[in-house]
């Protein structure tokens, strides 16, 4: 199992949630957060040193996904979520060990 956290443009969020329930993810986390890459925002100079003034609001998807839904996933995050333009946003895969449904106990995929 992955969980897959993807940074994306908010306004791109209903075009990759409904094509992410089209390909079967059954749950996701979605959090407003605020960030920048490696344009920086703007940033500004005090006392000789560089500091980001602004953060840009983005959205965070987080995704418990099975092994064979990793590549689909990612396929259609990066899909919908593209304009071709900057700040389009960053997809992380980190190895997830273990879930569970609360209700149920059950563990692992079945939980997913
Ligand atoms: N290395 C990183 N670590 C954590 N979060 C990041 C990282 N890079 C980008 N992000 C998050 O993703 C958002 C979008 O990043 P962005 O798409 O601007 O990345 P980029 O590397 O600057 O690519 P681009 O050149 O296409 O703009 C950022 O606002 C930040 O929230
Ligand atoms: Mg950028």
């Amino acid at each position: 199992m992955k969980l897959i956290t993807a940074i994306i443009k908010p306004f791109k969020l209903d075009d990759v949630r409904s094509e992410l329930s089209e390909k079967g993810i059954q749950g996701l986390t979605v959090t407003e957060v605020k960030g920048f890459g490696r344009q920086k925002g703007h940033t500004e100079t005090y006392r000789g040193a560089e500091y980001n003034v602004e953060f840009l609001p983005k959205v965070k998807l987080e995704i418990a996904v099975t092994d064979a839904q990793v590549e689909i996933c990612i396929e259609t995050i990066t899909k919908f979520a593209s304009t071709g333009k900057i700040g389009d946003g960053k997809i992380f895969v980190t190895n997830l060990e273990q879930v569970v449904r609360i209700r149920t106990n059950e563990l692992g995929e079945a939980a997913i």
